[in-house]
């Protein structure tokens, strides 16, 4: 069903409706008869109006008319409410299943899609999404059904009465609705345009804000809020815009409602002065007249609304359904590691722009511990991604013992893979969760376990609620080092056949450093490993280094081997460093 959802809000509505059938049938079969016993006492008015003005008045029949108003009033109301009682399981059912497919939907983009979107705005997408097409479904449900099939029932009495009132009132309707229809379709692109402006604006807020220590450290706060002002503006255009269509048919519609009372009366007390209709008639008329002059009038501003919120949810939907760039194929199989080889045969990639690999190809035999070294943009994270397949390569392939990994399903994929990035991020839920986070079965001891391996019980226990602290947004109230331990905690509880550590001890001190080096060799016991670090002492003890340079290896060898080639590039770049910060690790 997921790939399957449709990206118009009435489709996408009533195929999440269909999952809770009855509600929707309850609904609409209360208010339609809601509806017509409503549009009923028009009728029962005709008749008292004719009973009372009969002569000799027949006294009972005029109780009898009278009576039937606050009868059917009492079961129309009923029925209004069994509408209520229906509807809200109805809407917030439908609630339920659009945020669970949506957000499920989401989740499922590439790493590429959510680096070029804000997060804020994409929150706004969803709730967007939801919020429009449930009000265009309220809408439906309790002012456009009742109308429109209010009006049929009207324009059916009329013409019962006398078939030149239904006329008019028919040929009016289909003008009347015509003519707003036409409107609605024109605002529609000027809403669109107006909630796309709205969620700008509220996606580059949450951008500023969450980067407002950078604001201050530069003390920009008034370019920043100039900054922010151009979008405040734009959004207020595309607002006023889309409002002055709507006024505007307010007052077409204000104009068609005054020719249509005319009409409507003036032909009504010509039939009675001939002595077509009888005066009862002619108050059922001028109460249908009523009735639809005050629904009506505001209909412009429903309609506005309605497509106002139309254009929200489509909007909303669009992005989150756009396709998904990386996904299973149809008969994606799940991985199977045997051993955990990785051949990367002759592989292209680049960014929309930048190029990183061209016919790129390493082969990593089951077990071994390679390190890849290149300086800043080299492509070594690059070349993580693309083995987790946040990227697709555009030529070659990526295996995993003979599997190509375009071919296997997604989430097998990355449960045999444990991954430190480089910049490690974190939810804001406590400590325990973070950890446990690769291990959802993992037990209180064995998340204390990993941490103790990474190194982080130390700070831990030494934070004000130990592993209850909750970390703050993305984990802002821990230091850069104590996140990457957090991170490497996960990796030790993950368990995974392949580990890919990427600058996973960058931000740590040397001393620390040096103890979590053991318990990561204990890590790398048994697993293919690749490590990617700048600071060349945490490789030495890697089985293979692997030198790339402008998408490609230049030097492939132990550490030993690349550190006697005179004018070797890793030579070169280990030579520098002793020369630098760590010439106290080097034995
Ligand atoms: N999401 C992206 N979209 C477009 N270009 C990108 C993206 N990520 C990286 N690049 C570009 O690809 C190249 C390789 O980047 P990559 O992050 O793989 O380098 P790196 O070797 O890991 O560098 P560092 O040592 O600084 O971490 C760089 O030129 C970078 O600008
Ligand atoms: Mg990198």
């Amino acid at each position: 069903m997921l790939k399957d959802l449709p990206k118009n809000p009435v489709s996408f509505g009533i195929l999440i409706s269909k999952l809770h059938k009855k509600w929707v049938i309850g609904a609409l079969f209360f208010v339609s008869v809601a509806t017509f016993l409503d549009r009923l006492s028009v009728i029962v008015l005709k008749n008292l109006t004719d009973a009372i003005s009969t002569s000799p008045i027949v006294i009972n029949s005029v109780w009898i008319w009278a009576i039937w108003f606050p009868v059917i009033y009492f079961i129309a109301m009923s029925c209004w409410r069994g509408s209520g009682f229906t509807g809200m399981q109805w809407f917030m059912n439908f609630r339920l299943s659009a945020y669970q497919k949506l957000y499920e939907y989401l989740t499922l983009h590439s790493k590429d899609y959510f680096n070029s979107r804000f997060a804020g705005s994409l929150t706004n997408k969803i709730s967007n999404a939801v919020d429009g097409i449930e009000y265009l479904f309220e809408k439906a449900l309790w002012q456009f059904i009742p109308v429109f099939t209010g009006l049929v029932v009207y324009i059916i009495f009329a013409w019962l009465s006398d078939f030149r009132l239904g006329l008019i009132l028919a040929l009016w309707s289909l003008m009347f609705l015509g003519i707003n229809f036409y409107f609605a379709r024109k605002l529609q692109s000027y809403s669109y345009k107006s909630a796309e402006s709205e969620s700008t604006l509220k996606g580059t807020i949450v951008d500023s804000i969450s980067n407002i220590s950078l604001v201050h450290e530069y003390a920009y706060i008034s370019g920043e809020r100039e900054y922010i002002e151009k979008f405040v503006k734009k959004m207020r255009d595309a607002g006023l815009k889309s409002w002055l269509v709507s006024e505007w048919t307010l007052v077409l519609n204000g104009t068609l409602i005054f020719i249509f009372m005319l009409l409507m009366i003036a032909t009504s007390i010509y039939l009675f002065q001939n002595h077509i209709i009888s005066v009862g008639v002619v108050v059922m008329v001028v109460a249908i007249v009523g009735d639809i002059s005050s629904q009506f009038v505001f209909i412009g501003q429903q309609i506005r609304d309605t497509v106002g919120y139309y254009g929200q949810a489509k909007e909303g939907l669009e992005e989150i359904l756009s396709e998904h760039i990386i996904a299973d194929v149809s008969d994606a199989k799940n991985l199977v590691v045997s051993k955990g080889t990785i051949e990367i045969d002759s592989i292209d990639f680049s960014y929309e722009k930048t190029g990183v690999f061209k016919d790129f190809s390493l082969s990593i035999p089951a077990g071994q511990k390679i390190g890849l070294v290149g300086r800043s943009g080299a492509g070594k994270t690059t070349f993580a991604s693309l083995l987790l397949r946040h990227f697709d390569v555009q030529k070659g392939s990526v295996q995993i013992d003979g599997q190509d990994i375009s071919q296997i399903t997604l989430e097998s994929l990355r449960q045999a893979i444990a991954f430190v990035p480089q910049d490690t991020s974190l939810f804001h839920r406590t400590i325990h969760e973070n950890i446990g986070y690769s291990n959802p079965k993992a037990t209180e001891l064995e998340i204390k376990k990993a941490a103790k391996l990474a190194q982080a019980d130390e700070f831990i226990q030494k934070l004000p609620n130990g592993y209850d602290t909750l970390v703050g947004e993305r984990g802002v109230k821990l230091s850069g080092g104590q996140r990457q331990r957090i991170a490497i905690a996960r990796a030790f509880l993950k368990n995974a056949p392949i580990l890919v550590l990427d600058e996973a001890t960058s931000s740590l001190d040397s001393e620390s450093e040096n103890a979590i080096q053991v318990s990561l060799e204990e890590l790398m016991k048994d697993r293919t490993v690749i490590a990617i670090a700048h600071r060349l002492s945490t490789l030495k003890k890697m089985d293979r280094l692997v030198i790339i340079e402008d998408g490609k290896i230049v030097e492939d060898g132990t550490t030993d081997e690349l550190l006697k080639k005179t004018n070797g590039i890793f030579k070169n770049m280990w030579d520098h460093q002793v020369k630098g910060f760590i010439i106290d690790e080097v034995e």
